[in-house]
């Protein structure tokens, strides 16, 4: 059993105890905020959970062997060298830290204590992420060409963080999960509309190294939710949309073939249109997996699918758009 703690418990932080206190290898969980209302609100929910409001008290004399922050972006770096300092594996919220220096820095002393780190990318638990990256590996879609991204809605306006910050890590961590690769070009283009200084909307630009090239976009400034991602290969094409309730993945059997010209000079193109097929999915919550494999590779000594690593590839990525965004180039 691994005795945990968790610090932040304001929107997200909940989700991660809901999943926590009812995973079987989680012993004792303490939970931690500096909002004295906030713990006490949440402790009435889960009145097993000892309660503190102090992040040192939770680190130092709580007995947890683990410590989960699920706080401001600003505070994750402070927070994860302060647990790590005192010996406790840790699992960080998205993004990994606010800058890519701090990721490194994280990740490098987590490695060099023994210690567990974990991003909570936490899309690549979710079942069509899962089988995507599997229909991806298996060659059906063929290389891929290029990948969009939409993951726009009406809000929720962070006042510390562009919505780059907020909202690209998701399409970030799955499009280099998918391609196991990082981008070697990033360029960005937005603005902020609403409060000055904080860009609410972006189009961001990338090119891996296998020669695909990705474009996503992000906002909090749209009238309805799009949560729309197209992958097209050199075979078929896929799209996955995360709003639809049941056929969340669609392969098409769709594409362009150039036929070999005659005579100099004349070349045909055959645009082929066969059959759409949706894979059936698995069902599970994604954000349950996470505490799983988090407690699991605490006890085996493994290594997460979302490690300190992935988080720190994801931070570079959104360093170079953000400094894109600045310098409008
Ligand atoms: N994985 C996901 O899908 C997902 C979704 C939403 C948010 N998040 C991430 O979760 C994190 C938290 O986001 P949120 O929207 O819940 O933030 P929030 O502002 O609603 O809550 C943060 C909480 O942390 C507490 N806190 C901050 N510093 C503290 C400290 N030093 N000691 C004790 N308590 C402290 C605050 O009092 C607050 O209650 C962010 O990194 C965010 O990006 C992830």
């Amino acid at each position: 059993m691994v005795n945990v703690g968790l610090v932040g418990l304001g929107y997200w932080g909940p989700n991660l105890l809901r999943n926590l206190v009812t995973n079987r290898r989680a012993g004792r969980v303490v939970i931690c905020d500096r909002d004295e209302g906030r713990l006490n609100r949440i402790g009435e929910r889960f009145p097993n959970c000892e309660r503190t409001l102090s992040f040192r008290e939770l680190v130092t004399s709580c007995d947890v062997d683990a410590v989960l922050i699920a706080t401001d972006v600003s505070s994750h770096y402070p927070l994860a060298m302060e647990a790590m300092a005192a010996g406790k594996h840790v699992f960080v919220e998205k993004p990994f830290a606010d800058t890519a220096g701090k990721a490194e820095e994280m990740s490098e002393k987590a490695e060099s204590m023994g210690l567990v780190n974990m991003v909570g990318h936490t899309f690549l638990y979710s079942p069509p992420v899962i089988a995507i990256k599997g229909i991806v590996d298996s060659g059906e879609l063929g290389d891929i060409r290029f990948i969009t991204s939409n993951r726009v809605n009406l809000g929720l306006h962070q006042k510390d963080v562009s919505v780059i910050w907020d909202l690209a890590p998701h399409d970030f961590s799955m499009i280099f999960h998918w391609l196991d690769a990082e981008p070697s070009f990033v360029e960005a283009f937005g603005s902020g509309y609403v409060i000055e200084g904080i860009p609410d909307v972006a189009f961001v630009n990338l090119r891996f190294p296998c020669g695909a090239i990705a474009n996503v976009q992000v906002s909090w400034l749209a009238p309805s939710k799009l949560r729309k991602t197209v992958i097209v290969g050199s075979r078929k094409m896929l799209v996955y949309d995360d709003t639809e309730p049941y056929e969340k993945v669609k392969i098409y059997d769709k594409g362009v073939d150039v036929i070999e010209p005659e005579t100099f000079g004349e070349y045909h193109l055959a645009y082929r249109t066969g059959d759409i097929h949706s894979p059936k999915l698995d069902s599970f919550e994604p954000l349950a997996v996470e505490m799983e494999e988090f407690l699991r590779c605490i006890e085996t000594g493994g290594t997460p699918k979302t490690s300190g690593r992935s988080g720190l590839g994801v931070v570079r990525a959104l360093e170079l758009a953000d400094a894109s965004l600045a310098a409008g180039r």
